[in-house]
């Protein structure tokens, strides 16, 4: 078999062959886990050299599930042997990400403990087989000695039949803390009581759904001469566009090269973190779920299933995951390719020489679902003719419930079932190339300018543009009423304008993180109190919330990144996106949510001299009669 290209995904036998490195430099006793197990993708020079292949090598955490010990740990596949070993301080590093068999313990140790049971005793509870434990991870709010154990703090549900929906019953008012490591629980917080929500959530009984409508007729998309694309391995090409699809337990899918009309565009697209913290003051404070950094978003990867999640002529990649011993699984049909027709491209009917046109609008997608606990993430990017790429997150599954007496920070989605405000604020990190590694931002404003002896009529729009010159300066937040878009440019390659070839990212411009600066939670989600963030290129700055996400004590990621105030004009650069909605729920929401979108957009922006798809042909014959 051909050697791997340097950005492909991991194999299953190259999983085997790092941990068999693992268990021979005697890292891997019985109680060591992998939290984490991951390409260790070369750095970018070394991929872009012409001569020879990189080093081929996996990145391991590892950690004694009955010590705490904490590891990140890089194996050579190339040389067959560990090249680093970083043992974490986890004081101050933060926490490894949760391990699958946390689940088991945490399950089986609230259940037996007197405490909780008591505390669900006074709630009419006795039964434990019928309460459902949520495990949530625990961020940084004190008091210290808290802190520095390794633990989740568990929220309840009832779900008293098999098939019941059990987050329509939530135990409000109590939860327990547990030691991970101690496997026990060491502190029960019982606040207030509230009355277990009774309505049923199952909505695949018909009890609760009603009768299936019976009027929808059947939409089928054929292309009977096959798609448009060609996947060669990893390769993707689809008209103009050319990139290579990757994997990540933790970052879910990646992409990389992406080029168009073989000019560089992205190095590499992923959106490797995420925070949904929610905005219930009381007892359930510490609720915010950092989904990539420390429940590792690929881990949850779904097998799409064709006719069901997808429509029309699909292409499959099949990702390979693995589990907490290291072992490699293949979930088939992971990764959705396809094409979809979009509507109108351009059209046009001239009112002087006659000519009525036509054209079709395509875009290339590449998909994949992941279920975290409650919720759906569909993580979409689109690829179209005209050279723009969105990236798309469908947010879907099942709120996280509360009970409700009339608190202004929960909606009533049943009776006396609340489901508490949260924002959803992801963070795309896209390592621009647009014509080659010389880039640079530029903030394009609009504003109106007041009438004076150049504007008599105040009807002037001008373009403010501001070049943002260095890290420190490129923390941005969007502006809705000022039209704000950023442009990344070329600073090496001109269009016939004489201008920098470009490409806009136009925000969605939902607020930032709305915690008070203060708050514990801003700390350690500091990427997300900007939309924008510059940094120069380094291969160690992936993750926008830093490395440990789980108990991060704060200030890693993104703000420790441009601590140094590199300058970012005309360098290798990468341009992180905070986006994300606010979500007040609605009752339509409940009890499974419809799909609610968010993300952003890239656009050409003097890329190209002119419409560059005027090539593209009529869609049918009869489609020009001029
Ligand atoms: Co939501």
């Amino acid at each position: 078999m051909a050697d791997p290209h340097p950005l492909d995904p991991a194999t299953a036998a190259e999983y085997l062959a790092g941990r068999e490195i693992v268990v021979a430099a005697g890292l891997l006793s019985e109680p060591v886990r992998f939290a984490y197990y991951g390409l260790e993708e070369p750095p970018k020079d070394e991929v872009l050299a012409a001569d020879g292949t990189p080093d081929r090598r996996l990145r391991a955490f590892l950690i004694n599930t009955e010590t705490g010990e904490s590891a990140d740990v890089v194996v050579s596949l190339t040389e067959r042997r560990v090249v680093s070993e970083h043992r974490l301080d986890t004081k101050t590093d933060g926490q490894l990400p949760i391990v699958d068999s946390d689940f088991g313990v945490v399950e089986e140790v609230v259940r037996a403990d007197p405490g909780w049971q008591a505390a669900m005793a006074r709630r009419g509870l006795t039964d434990m087989s019928k309460l459902r434990i949520a495990p949530i991870t625990a961020g940084a709010y004190g008091p210290g000695a808290d802190d520095q154990r390794r633990m989740v703090r568990v929220l309840a549900f009832v779900q008293a039949r098999e098939h019941d929906l059990a987050w329509a019953h939530p135990v409000d008012g109590v939860t327990a803390y547990v030691d991970l490591v101690e496997k026990r629980v060491f502190k029960v917080v019982d606040e207030f009581t509230l009355p277990v929500p009774a309505e049923s959530g199952d909505y695949d009984d018909p009890a609760v759904r009603g009768p299936q409508r019976t009027t929808l007729k059947p939409i089928e998309i054929t292309q009977p001469e096959g798609p448009s694309f060609t996947l060669d391995g990893n390769l993707l090409r689809w008209q103009d566009w050319s990139m290579r699809v990757g994997f990540d337990l933790r970052e879910g899918l990646t992409l990389h090269q992406i080029a168009l009309a073989s000019r560089p565009v992205i190095y590499r697209a992923s959106v490797p973190e995420m925070v949904v913290p929610y905005g219930d003051p009381r007892f359930r404070y510490w609720q915010a779920y950092f989904d990539t950094g420390e429940y590792l978003v690929g881990k949850w990867v779904n097998s799409l299933e064709f006719g069901c999640d997808c429509l029309g002529e699909i292409a499959y990649l099949d990702a390979t995951v693995t589990d907490d011993t290291g072992e490699p699984r293949v979930v088939g049909n992971a990764i959705c390719v396809h094409e979809e027709d979009s509507g109108i491209l351009w059209k046009h009917t001239d009112i002087f020489n006659g000519s009525a046109q036509s054209r079709r609008q395509r875009r290339l997608v590449v998909s994949y679902f992941t279920t975290v606990g409650n919720y759906d993430y569909g993580f979409y990017w689109y690829f179209y003719l005209d050279g723009t790429i969105e990236c798309e997150v469908k947010m879907t599954g099942v709120l996280f419930t509360s009970g409700y007496y009339g608190q202004p920070y929960a909606a009533e989605v049943a009776p006396g079932l609340g489901a508490p405000v949260h924002q959803h604020l992801f963070s795309a990190r896209l390592d621009m190339t647009v014509d080659g590694l010389a880039n640079a931002v530029e903030e394009v404003d609009y504003c109106g300018l007041p009438i004076g002896p150049d504007n008599p009529y105040g009807n002037a729009i001008a373009r403010q543009v501001t070049r943002l010159a260095s890290e420190s300066r490129a923390a941005r937040r969007a502006d809705a009423s000022r039209g704000r878009t950023w442009r990344v440019i070329s600073t090496s390659r001109t269009n016939r304008f004489g201008q920098p070839t470009a490409y806009t990212l136009y925000p969605e411009a939902a607020p930032a993180l709305l915690a008070d600066p203060g708050a514990p939670l801003a700390a350690r989600a500091g990427f997300a109190a900007s939309h924008l963030w510059v940094t120069r290129y380094d291969p160690a700055h992936r993750y926008p919330a830093g490395d440990f996400v789980n108990q991060n004590p704060g200030g890693a990621g993104l703000p420790a990144f441009v601590a140094g105030d590199s300058d970012i004009d005309g360098a290798d650069i990468v341009v992180w996106h905070t986006f994300g909605p606010v979500h007040f729920p609605r009752p339509e929401d409940w009890p499974v949510m419809p799909v609610t979108r968010c993300g952003f957009t890239l656009k050409p922006a003097g890329f190209f001299d002119r419409n560059p798809t005027l090539d593209i042909p009529p869609p049918a014959p009869h489609c020009h009669p001029g």
